[in-house]
């Protein structure tokens, strides 16, 4: 079945239907990685061009390796080393890049609304891989694969996003790819660090990290970001981790078989501890082993989609 989306520049308004369709690829993806050869010729022929703005390990590599792995020729950009240090500008790069002829743009940038300026200057399908504080589709998309694949289902479970929701790509992705698959979803934090207008979106807000473990089935821990002045909307890095950080001793204390997630990089003994993120609750790497499988499923249902 062809995906209603032609791009995915986030998951607000991505249907439940387009949703389950790419999970449910990504069980065969998933399949395909788990052989001794894990290649197929699905994309044989396709460019697909990885526009990287802004750093990136997990993210990266992940769409690399799918891209490899459905036998795309895979090209990689990244600011160091461009002419963007000699003043070329956004727009020229990419019509640039697509006079080589590429298929499809994945990108990965600081502003906000780069995918969808992306898609008004070039003919290329396009994904977006993280754009400022906007979405971040494919990390939710893998988060809700790792969270289906370990508890079944995604409708009726109780999930909670933790940490700086106003700041958070991640989490407005997973808050709307959450709610349209079933999922109820709440997001805790420090007063400061939840937007005032979140309730809209149909989530619950809890302040308390004790409630939140008590009252739901997964936790998704946030990174808080540093680099992106966090630590203005707390007053110290210790006090945050006293609040908010997810121990061993916290979930002991509410005794709960809690399911968690972190989308990386970690900060470990700020918003979770090395016995947590290291620990038997936490599926961390298995989430990354799944961006592999849920971006081979995205870039095969997008490369080969079909108008209706
Ligand atoms: N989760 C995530 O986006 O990590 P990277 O920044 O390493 O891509």
């Amino acid at each position: 079945m062809s995906l209603q989306i032609k791009h995915l520049l986030g998951l607000e308004g991505v249907s439940n239907s387009d949703i389950q369709n790419i999970l449910d690829t990504a069980i065969t993806f998933k399949n395909v990685l788990n052989r001794p050869i894990k290649k197929v010729p699905t994309l044989q022929g396709k460019t697909v061009v990885n526009l990287f703005y802004e750093n990136s390990t997990r993210t990266r590599i992940s769409f690399e390796l799918a891209e490899k792995r459905l036998s795309a020729d895979s090209v990689n950009f990244s600011v160091s080393g461009s002419a963007v240090s000699k003043g070329e500008t956004f727009k020229d790069t990419v019509k640039n890049i697509e006079a080589m002829k590429v298929d499809m743009i994945v990108v990965r940038h600081a502003s906000a609304g780069v995918p969808y300026f992306l898609t008004q200057i070039t003919d290329s399908i396009v994904i977006n891989a993280g754009d400022g504080i906007h979405e971040h589709p494919t990390q939710a998309l893998l988060d809700m694969y790792s969270i289906r694949e370990k508890l079944g289902r995604l409708e009726g479970l109780k999930v909670c996003i933790v940490g700086d929701i106003a700041h958070s790509r991640v989490a407005l992705s997973n808050i709307y790819g959450l709610i349209t698959m079933g999922a109820k979803v709440s997001v805790c934090g420090p007063a400061t660090m939840i937007p005032a207008k979140i309730k809209d979106l149909g989530v619950d807000v809890i302040y308390n990290i004790d409630e939140a473990i008590q009252e739901n089935d997964v936790l998704n821990v946030l990174r808080i970001q540093l680099e992106r002045k966090a630590r203005s909307y707390f007053p110290s890095i210790r006090e945050y981790n006293k609040f908010y950080g997810i121990t061993e001793e916290r979930l002991e204390k509410n005794g709960k078989d809690v399911l968690i997630l972190h989308p990386g990089p970690i900060n470990r003994g700020v918003e979770i501890s090395s016995a947590v993120a290291d620990g038997k609750h936490q599926i961390i790497l298995e989430q990354v082993t799944n961006g592999v499988a849920v971006r081979m499923s995205l870039l095969y249902l997008l490369g080969t989609r079909t108008e209706a």
